[in-house]
């Protein structure tokens, strides 16, 4: 598997690890770890059939047993047996939409998430749910930066600044100038009289103190 992004899902997985990923596609993610014993127990699923028959033949291809079920989030799965979940690839509101039937579950201890877009809601809805954000992987692939975070069970309340920004780490400091340009440059856009100004030097405050 050559996607950075995938490996940096990967890198947060256990070898105790039993693992649902949650609209796997074309299953590379799951592929990558049972080629490598990289977890102990796997689900693949999607809500789509061709997605699935996709991460099927991948499989074959591999001559590997993966398990792999078509439905939709979370739905008809035994939470029980697993304490792992990724979801990737996908948008805030659906992932939370999903992990929403995790509200009274005590098996899933830890969430692996990319979202493509409003970490911050993403931050604060998981973190609602009983999820602390416990480390945060930033990297650039094709231009475009992601955001794995890795979510562990725990009641701990996330302070403003990381729901926003995510964990201040090394490896955000080309992200945060990315997003210290692209809030000057919404700044230098809208009127003096706009009330949404003073949110946005506010954020552009938080980001230069990072
Ligand atoms: C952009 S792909 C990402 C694939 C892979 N996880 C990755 O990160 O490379 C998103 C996948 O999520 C699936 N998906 C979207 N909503 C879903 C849901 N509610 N339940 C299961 N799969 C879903 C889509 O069918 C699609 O295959």
């Amino acid at each position: 598997m050559n996607s950075k992004r995938l490996l940096s899902v990967a890198s947060f997985i256990d070898n105790n690890d039993k693992l649902i990923d949650v609209g796997c596609d074309h299953g590379y993610l799951g592929i990558y770890l049972k080629k490598n014993n990289k977890c102990k127990d796997l689900l693949l699923t999607d809500l789509r059939e061709s997605a699935l028959s996709n991460a099927i033949n991948n499989i074959k291809k591999y001559n590997l047993d993966i398990k792999v079920l078509k439905t939709d989030g979370l739905n008809n799965i035994d939470l029980d047996k697993y304490n792992c979940i990724s979801i990737c690839g996908m948008g805030t509101s659906n992932i939370i939409d999903i992990l929403s039937k995790l509200k009274n579950n005590n098996s899933i201890k830890k969430l692996i998430i990319q979202s493509n877009n409003d970490l911050d809601i993403l931050r604060k809805n998981i973190n609602n749910l009983g999820y602390n954000l416990d480390d945060e992987i930033t990297i650039k692939e094709n231009d475009i930066f992601y955001v794995i975070c890795k979510f562990v069970k725990s009641n701990k309340k996330l302070d403003n600044n990381t729901i926003l920004f995510g964990i201040n780490k090394e490896d955000k400091k080309e992200y945060y100038h990315y997003l210290l340009d692209y809030y000057n440059n919404i700044l230098d856009k809208i009127p003096l009289d706009n009330k949404d100004r003073e949110d946005i030097i506010q954020k552009i405050n938080i980001i230069e103190k990072m």
